[in-house]
């Protein structure tokens, strides 16, 4: 594995091995009076950010350090691109720099494909588009295996604008990969047409999708994207496809509740659910950091620790 672009591409044994590592990650962190590891160190991973983030970059900030490799962080909105430079020449003068690994997050889904044509290192896509967010995708799945106990056999209702979410097309294929049922649930103007590709069942009807969901996967209703009246009002979306505490206790006992972040309170959950114990979105955020120093070390050393 040279990059981790989607998680269509991985096999199902590569997402375990990640999903392995990731555990071995925060046993070996956890309880260190320094909670580094050496293995990176004097590489340099460059942080490059065309969109906004606060969840993705810091963790990814956050696993480079921990690994011991220096981090360059590159913000778009402070950065040359303003006075016009493209993301190749962009791209050019960062690998004139030499870095490993480059981390990007772009508004262009294919963006971190493209990278890999201009950089000699790793290219981690953090965030392309509506495409793909791998490293989210693998959090989520290490999220539900200590939650649940596994994810084979399991059934994940995703939830929402589905349409515009990076989040639930990785989610699908990785989930499905590795066993769940995957069902997708959400007005019609926000399930994508291509959707009969797609190893999932759909649902229109929240309430009784949530009654044999092992969990529930709430994604932001991304108004950024939306050039268009996907629904009536946000009243009317909460009322139909919001998770409130009334939902939730249609729910079996043992099922969570997860957000990729960041949340519209109030519209796709509400407050007392997001903050209720049977949500697990500030674990998802903690697992973001062993996921990525897995994903990090694999890339970068091969599997093999100097
Ligand atoms: N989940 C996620 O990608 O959050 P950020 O946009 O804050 O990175």
């Amino acid at each position: 594995m040279k990059h981790l672009l989607t998680t269509k591409d991985l096999s199902r044994d590569e997402a375990e091995l990640i999903l392995d590592l990731t555990g071995q990650m925060a046993e070996a962190v956890s309880g260190r009076e320094v909670p580094k590891l050496p293995t990176l160190r004097g590489r340099t991973v460059v942080n490059l950010f065309y969109e906004d983030s606060t969840r993705t970059r810091t963790s990814f900030e956050t696993a480079a350090k921990r690994l011991s490799a220096d981090v360059v962080n590159f913000s778009a909105k402070t950065s040359s691109v303003n006075k016009g430079e493209s993301l190749k020449d962009t791209a050019l003068t960062l690998q004139a720099m030499g870095p490993e690994a480059v981390v990007i997050r772009h508004p262009a889904s294919g963006a971190p494909q493209r990278l890999t044509q201009w950089v000699d290192g790793a290219v981690l896509n953090a965030g392309d588009g509506t495409h793909a967010h791998p490293t989210q995708a693998l959090l989520d799945a290490y999220t539900m295996r200590r939650r649940l106990g596994g994810i084979e056999g399991r059934t994940v209702a995703i939830v929402g604008d589905i349409l515009h979410s990076r989040v639930a097309r990785s989610n699908i294929w990785l989930l499905s990969k590795l066993g769940a049922r995957v069902r997708l649930v959400g007005p019609p103007t926000l399930l994508p047409t291509d959707i009969d590709a797609w190893p999932v069942e759909v649902s229109y009807d929240l309430d009784a999708s949530l009654r044999d969901a092992d969990a529930v996967m709430m994604l932001r209703v991304q108004r950024e994207r939306m050039n268009d009246a996907f629904f009536p009002t946000a009243n009317e979306y909460a009322r139909l496809y919001g998770l409130d505490e009334r939902r939730l206790a249609l729910m079996p006992e043992h099922a969570v509740v997860m957000h990729p972040g960041p949340m519209n309170r109030g519209m796709e959950i509400a407050a007392r659910v997001a903050d209720s114990p049977r949500a697990t979105i500030t674990e998802q955020v903690a697992n973001g950091v062993w996921v990525r120093m897995a994903v990090l070390y694999l890339l970068l050393t091969n599997g093999e620790t100097r």
